[in-house]
């Protein structure tokens, strides 16, 4: 029925009308004023007016959006609603862990419910269509938007990225309350050379389909109905211009019959690129290659008509694009109503509503990785003791909101030291130590990271002396990562490192709680420091989250999404390398192997880890062999320690021989498991061919028969093992 209208709308456009859906700009600018004076905005009004506006981002608030609305609706030709876009990449104003701490929650309940109600609040603001979620894996900390992503798995990158497709657009998208979702950015974004943002990106075929491709795969079987192209070139391509990726692959071999936007401004980016020669070759290229609609470029507004008229661009592909984006306006329902998501009272009741605050509040407590627990540091008790709480921050209010937080006020963030506050039976004093940064750090300017100034340093380790434990609160400020926020050193920043020794010299029962958006190099503080607490940033229950971890009335549960490197040297580093042909020192004193000659090859944290308030063990792990292409894991999980906890257990594989060779570990299954002392479980996990399987270097699903091995345990560092045959 949809396709029928769709037909019978695109019959009645003219060409500028169709292109004018394929355009999209941004709002920064005040819709509800006078017309404003800078030409660009006046021209957008212009083009608005005439219907060749599809769509717009970044504006918000029912007011806005209505007023956008109204004129596409009222003032075109053939009033045709826009579709409203925004960054809702972990909430709107209220916002959830970022998505990277999220994956660490392992959670996929709590995943989707976060990416629910951040479609509810952002919705109720007139948003229907989030560029979101980021679905890149990556391997390399160095860059800045790991703290978008699901971390460095493809197994666990695809379940959260079909947990997000399902919890932004639910079941159905015409309800006022869900959104369309953007898997992006298609592909290979999070392989960027030496991890810096934007780069160039040259992986082999086997990486892209066994490793990049899965996440994007997963949003489309779970749904998706947009996707995003990438800034980078690929093997030589701007992924703008990429017949391969979005005509073969994606739209060809995969049948997506959703739409791709391009990243901002990246159809004219692919002049630097050095692919096309000028706008209307970027146009050309774009269009041609299946990007569907123009984010920022103002290359296909000005240019593609001319190209179909002389016959560069055919005009089936314009159809084709445009009955994709008119086919997902319908899907949401803009035809029957389109002010549907501009309802004041709606936006009133909803923004900031409990259902909300309680869903990031769970979402965050999950996110938290123990990453060391020694002496009993943890959890703290109620026992009058004297507590420092030392770090910028620790009284923070808007760094832990975290990167891409377009949305949310600042200042709305619970602190880690309000959180500590709420609970009585300790005293607390507290001195920030040193700034973090100096000035303003307002995106998108660069941030002041402050160097030099330790003058606080000594109030600082005054309490330090005084207390019977110290809560230092050390990492990224919430800019530190995000877009364009590459880090060639990834320690701590700024004199931060400096002023822990310092501390560390006065008292050594220090808890280090970290806030950051990429895993960071702290070998010193492993080495040194008896617990430390990963708690990412958090979003606006932060606070609350990080205390309740800390006086155990949460016992921590999250497992690192990415691998923690001793050294920035080892990046990329993760769990799912391959063998090489020297893995080892095959005798010894050996040094032609594989390793470095001044850091080991083991990483700090490796994939996986997080520990928790009580310990399990596993036990008892059988294979049975179903059909020879099947097979049915079983393993035991106790909880051997003092109080009720989760684990995450996870199952690792390794083909041993293959066509095309594959990683010594693959996470194929995991399943989070609440026990309470003394209490043991079963789990059941079942490897099919889907498991098993692998793609060749043609992209074809092979599945090879011969030796495996199954491993388990609560980390990437597995404690069982078991080899089986298929
Ligand atoms: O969605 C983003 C994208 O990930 C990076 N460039 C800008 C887009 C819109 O804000």
């Amino acid at each position: 029925e949809i396709d029928t209208k769709v037909a019978q709308l695109l019959s009645k456009m003219t060409l500028e009308e169709k292109i004018g859906q394929m355009n999209q700009y941004n709002g920064f600018w005040d819709v509800t004023g006078p017309t404003p004076k800078n030409g660009d905005a006046a021209k957008k009004y212009e083009h608005l007016r005439k219907g060749y506006v599809g769509s717009m981002l970044n504006v918000t608030g029912v007011e806005n959006v209505r007023a956008v609305q109204k004129i596409a609706v009222e003032e075109t030709r053939l009033g045709i609603p826009l579709i409203i876009g925004f960054d809702v990449i972990h909430g709107y104003k209220t916002l959830s862990p970022i998505p990277l701490a999220e994956a660490a929650s392992w959670d996929l309940e709590a995943i989707k419910k976060s990416a629910e109600v951040a479609a509810l609040e952002a919705s109720a603001a007139g948003i229907n269509w989030t560029f979101a979620p980021m679905v890149d894996i990556s391997r390399d900390a160095r860059w800045g938007r790991v703290m978008e992503g699901a971390g460095e798995d493809t197994y666990l990158g695809s379940k959260i990225a079909e947990a997000r497709v399902k919890g932004f657009q639910g079941n159905n998208l015409s309800s006022p309350n869900t959104i369309v979702a953007c898997a992006k950015h298609w592909a290979g974004y999070g392989f960027a050379e030496s991890g810096k943002d934007y780069n160039t990106v040259d992986v082999g075929t086997s990486t892209l389909h066994n490793t990049i491709f899965p996440p994007f795969k997963a949003s489309i079987n779970a749904g998706v109905k947009t996707f995003m192209n990438s800034f980078n070139e690929l093997n030589g391509i701007p992924a703008t211009g990429n017949v391969w990726l979005q005509r073969d692959i994606l739209k060809g071999k995969w049948g997506f019959d959703g739409f791709v936007v391009s990243d901002w401004g990246s159809m004219a980016e692919m002049i630097n690129h050095g692919y096309a020669r000028d706008k209307t070759h970027a146009a050309e290229l774009s269009a041609v290659a299946g990007s569907d609609m123009d984010m920022e470029s103002y290359a296909y507004i000005s240019e593609l008509a001319n190209l179909v008229r002389e016959g560069s661009v055919p005009e089936d592909l314009i159809n084709d694009a445009v009955a994709r984006i008119l086919r997902v306006k319908f899907e949401l329902g803009l035809f029957d109503d389109p002010y549907k998501y501009c309802d004041l009272k709606r936006e009133k009741e909803i923004t900031g509503n409990e259902e909300i605050h309680n869903a990031v509040l769970e979402v965050a407590k999950k996110s938290i990785v123990l990453l060391k627990n020694e002496n009993d540091m943890l959890p703290l008790k109620k026992d009058g003791q004297n507590i420092a709480v030392i770090g910028a921050l620790a009284n923070d209010k808007t760094s832990p909101l975290g990167s891409w937080r377009i949305g949310a006020d600042d200042g709305t963030a619970i602190s880690v030291l309000e959180g500590l506050k709420q609970y009585k039976g300790n005293q607390i004093t507290y001195a920030k130590g040193a700034d973090l940064i100096t000035g303003q750090a307002t995106f998108p300017f660069e941030l002041n990271v402050n160097n030099d100034n330790k003058n606080g340093f000594k109030e600082a380790i005054n309490i330090a002396k005084k207390a019977d434990k110290v809560i230092m609160v050390l990492g990224e400020h919430a800019f530190h990562s995000g877009e364009a926020r590459s880090r060639a050193n990834i320690g701590l920043p700024g004199v931060q490192q400096e002023l822990l020794e310092a501390v560390y010299a006065v008292n050594k029962n220090i808890i280090l709680v970290l806030n950051n958006g990429r895993p960071l190099a702290i070998t010193w503080a492993d080495a040194h420091i008896p617990a430390i607490v990963e708690a990412w940033h958090l979003g606006t229950q932060s606070g609350n989250a990080i205390a309740q971890v800390l006086y155990g009335d949460y016992n921590p549960s999250g497992k690192l999404p990415m691998t923690f490197p001793r050294s920035v040297g080892q990046v990329p580093i993760y769990y799912n390398y391959k063998n090489t042909g020297r893995p080892s020192a095959n005798e010894p004193n050996s040094v032609f192997w594989s390793h470095y000659t001044d850091e080991t090859n083991a990483p700090l944290y490796p994939f996986g880890h997080g520990l928790s308030y009580t310990t399990f063990t596993y036990s008892k792990l059988k294979t049975k062999v179903i059909n020879n292409n099947q097979v049915e894991v079983t393993f035991t999980v106790k909880n051997t320690g003092k109080v009720k906890g989760k684990e995450v257990a996870q199952l690792y594989i390794r083909d041993w021989f293959a066509s095309v060779t594959r990683p010594v570990k693959e996470l194929k299954g995991f399943e989070l498991v609440e026990l309470t002392p003394n209490e043991e479980k079963q789990i059941t996990l079942n490897l099919t061919d889907k498991e098993l399987g692998f793609y060749d270097n043609d992209g074809e699903f092979i599945l090879e028969p011969g030796k495996f091995t199954v491993f388990v345990g609560g980390s990437s560092h597995t404690e069982l093992e078991k080899d089986f045959e298929i």
